[in-house]
C-alpha cells in the first residue's frame, strides 16, 4: 500500500487581503501545495484573514485572479485549488475580539478538514497593526497550538533601533525565537544563497577575498520604478529603511562573513552578526541621501518624487542613499564598501562588484601604454542573474597590448528562469529552517549601524530621475580614488 498522504498544515495569513498576497504568496504557496507540486510539495490549507468582511468565496474569486493574471494557473486549475485549499475569516476592526474569532476558526477548521495541528502565522499586515495583533495572537492563545506553530512577520521590522527592540521583546513574550522567521525577501533570492556556494565551494575566490587582494567592493540595487502607489508608506519610510537597513545589509554581510562552521540556521547568522559588530560608525561625510525629481526612465518623462501623489509637499523623504561601510575586522580593515540604491535610477539592477587589487609592478609598456584593468568581479543578483569576471588578455600581435575580456555564467543559460524566493522562503518555513530569516539580535544589530544616521541625516541632494544619483555620490567615491562600476 502506498504510504498515506501526510495530513495538510494550516497557512494563516493575515493581511490576506493585500498586494503581498496577490502578486507573491498565492503563487508560491500554489506551487507549494498545487497539483504540479514540485520540489518539496506539501498539502496545505489556506486560510486567509483581514479586517474585510470578505467571504471564503470572494478570497477564492482573489486567488484565482492572483494565480491566472501571474500566468501560474489555468483558470479551471486556479479554480480547482480554491475550492479545496483556500478559505477566508473576517475578524473585523477590533484586534483583540477578531483574533479570538479567529482563534475558533482556526480549531474548526482543524477539525473539518482533518489538518496536522500545525499552523504557520504569516502576519502581512501594514507595521503599526504589528503590535496589536501580535498581542492579540498571544491572548488568544495562538502562539502555542496542537503542533507546531511558526509566527513569520514581514519587514519593516521596526523604523529604529528602540522599536525594534520593542518589537522583539513584544514577540518574545508569546513565540520564543526558534519559531520567529523575520522575512527580507532577498534571502530567498538564489542568487543571494549561491553567494555563499560561490564564496565558500570555490577555494579560487575565497583565498583572495580579503584586504591583501581587494581593494573595493560595491552594492548597487537600483530600481528604475518609483513609489507604485506607496506614497503612505514609503514618504514615512525612505530608502535609508526600505533598502539599505535591510536588503544591502544583508548583501554586505553575506559578502564580508566568515566560514561558518556549518550551513545551521545561528551558525551562519552568527557570522552575519559579527560583521555587523565590525562596522565602524557611519560618519556624516560617509553618507548621501537623494531625492528625485522630474526626468525620464524607460524612454517616458516621469515625475519628481514631490509631484507623486500622496507625498507630503516639501517632503524631506530619502529615495537615494549612497554609503561608505568599513569592517574593521581582521580580513577587511581600511577595505570601503560601498552602498548605493535608489529609486527613479536607469535601469533595475542588483549587484554586487568586487574590484581586485592591481599588480603591485607593471612591466607590460611604460608611460602612456601603461594601462591597466584591475580584475573585477560582478555578482548579478537580478535581472541578468549570473557573474562576469574581467581578466586582461593580451591582444594577438607583435607587441604586447593589454585588452579587458570578460568570463560569464548566466543562471537562465544554465538552468532556465529561476523561481520566485517567495517559495524558497515558505518552504524554509515549513521545514523549519530558519537559516533564511534574520534573527532578533541581527535585525537590531542592524539599526544600531544606522542609529546615528537616522538620528542625524544628511541633506538631500536632488537628482534627476533616470540618473545614477546626485553627483555627490560619485563625488564619495572619488574622495578615495575610486568610482563605481559601468552597469
Ligand atoms: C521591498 C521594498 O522590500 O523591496 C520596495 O519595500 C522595493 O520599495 C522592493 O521596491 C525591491 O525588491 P525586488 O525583489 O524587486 O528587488
Amino acid at each position: 500500500m502506498p504510504p498515506a498522504a501526510p495530513a495538510p498544515d494550516l497557512f494563516v495569513v493575515l493581511g490576506a487581503t493585500g498586494d503581498l498576497m496577490e502578486r507573491k504568496l498565492f503563487p508560491a504557496l500554489y506551487a507549494i501545495s498545487g497539483p504540479k507540486g514540485g520540489e518539496g510539495a506539501r498539502p496545505l490549507r489556506v486560510l486567509g484573514a483581514s479586517r474585510r468582511a470578505w467571504k471564503d468565496e470572494d478570497f477564492r474569486a482573489y486567488a484565482v485572479t492572483s494565480l491566472v493574471q501571474g500566468k501560474v494557473a489555468s483558470s479551471a486549475e486556479a479554480r480547482r485549488w480554491a475550492d479545496a485549499s483556500v478559505a477566508f475569516h473576517s475578524f473585523g476592526d477590533d484586534p483583540n475580539a477578531g483574533i479570538a474569532t479567529l482563534a475558533r476558526r482556526i480549531a474548526d477548521e482543524e477539525k473539518a478538514y482533518g489538518l496536522s495541528g500545525n499552523r504557520v502565522l504569516y502576519l502581512a499586515l501594514p507595521a503599526e497593526a504589528f503590535p496589536p495583533t501580535i498581542a492579540a495572537l498571544g491572548a488568544a492563545s495562538l502562539s502555542k497550538g496542537p503542533g507546531w506553530t511558526r509566527f513569520v512577520i514581514e519587514k519593516p521590522f521596526g523604523r529604529d533601533l528602540e522599536s525594534a527592540e520593542a518589537l522583539n521583546a513584544l514577540i518574545h513574550r508569546w513565540f520564543e525565537e526558534p519559531c520567529v522567521y523575520r522575512i527580507d525577501h532577498y534571502l530567498g533570492k538564489e542568487t543571494v544563497q549561491n553567494l555563499l556556494v560561490f564564496r565558500f565551494a570555490n577555494m579560487l575566490f575565497e583565498s583572495v577575498w580579503n584586504r591583501d587582494r581587494i581593494e573595493q567592493v560595491e552594492i548597487t540595487v537600483a530600481e528604475d520604478l518609483g513609489l507604485e502607489n506607496r506614497a503612505a508608506y514609503y514618504d514615512e519610510t525612505g530608502a535609508l529603511r526600505d533598502m539599505v537597513q535591510s536588503h544591502l545589509t544583508q548583501l554586505l554581510t553575506l559578502t564580508a562573513m566568515e566560514v561558518p562552521t556549518n550551513l545551521e540556521a545561528d551558525q551562519v547568522r552568527n557570522e552575519k552578526v559579527k560583521v555587523l559588530r565590525s562596522l565602524e560608525p557611519i560618519r556624516n561625510e560617509d553618507i548621501v541621501y537623494g531625492q528625485y525629481g522630474a526626468g525620464r526612465t524607460g524612454g517616458l518623462p516621469v515625475p519628481g518624487y514631490l509631484e507623486e501623489p500622496g507625498v507630503r509637499p516639501g517632503s524631506p523623504t530619502e529615495t537615494f542613499v549612497a554609503l561608505r561601510l568599513r569592517v574593521s575586522n581582521w580580513r577587511w580593515h581600511g577595505i570601503p564598501f560601498y552602498l548605493r540604491t535608489g529609486k527613479r535610477l536607469p535601469e533595475k539592477l542588483t549587484r554586487i562588484t568586487v574590484r581586485f587589487r592591481e599588480p603591485p609592478v607593471w612591466f607590460f609598456g611604460q608611460g602612456d601604454a601603461r594601462t591597466v584593468t584591475a580584475n573585477r568581479l560582478a555578482i548579478t543578483l537580478q535581472p541578468d542573474e549570473g557573474f562576469s569576471l574581467g581578466i586582461e588578455i593580451k591582444r594577438p600581435g607583435h607587441e604586447i597590448r593589454l585588452e579587458t575580456h570578460e568570463l560569464h555564467f548566466l543562471y537562465s543559460e544554465a538552468f532556465g528562469p529561476l523561481s520566485d524566493g517567495y517559495q524558497t522562503l515558505i518552504l524554509d518555513i515549513l521545514r523549519g529552517d530558519q537559516t533564511l530569516f534574520v534573527r532578533a539580535d541581527e535585525v537590531e544589530e542592524a539599526w544600531r549601524v544606522f542609529s546615528g544616521v537616522l538620528s542625524n541625516p544628511p541633506k538631500v541632494e536632488r537628482y534627476a530621475a533616470g540618473s545614477w544619483g546626485p553627483a555627490a555620490s560619485d563625488a564619495l567615491l572619488l574622495e578615495d580614488g575610486h568610482t563605481w562600476s559601468p552597469p
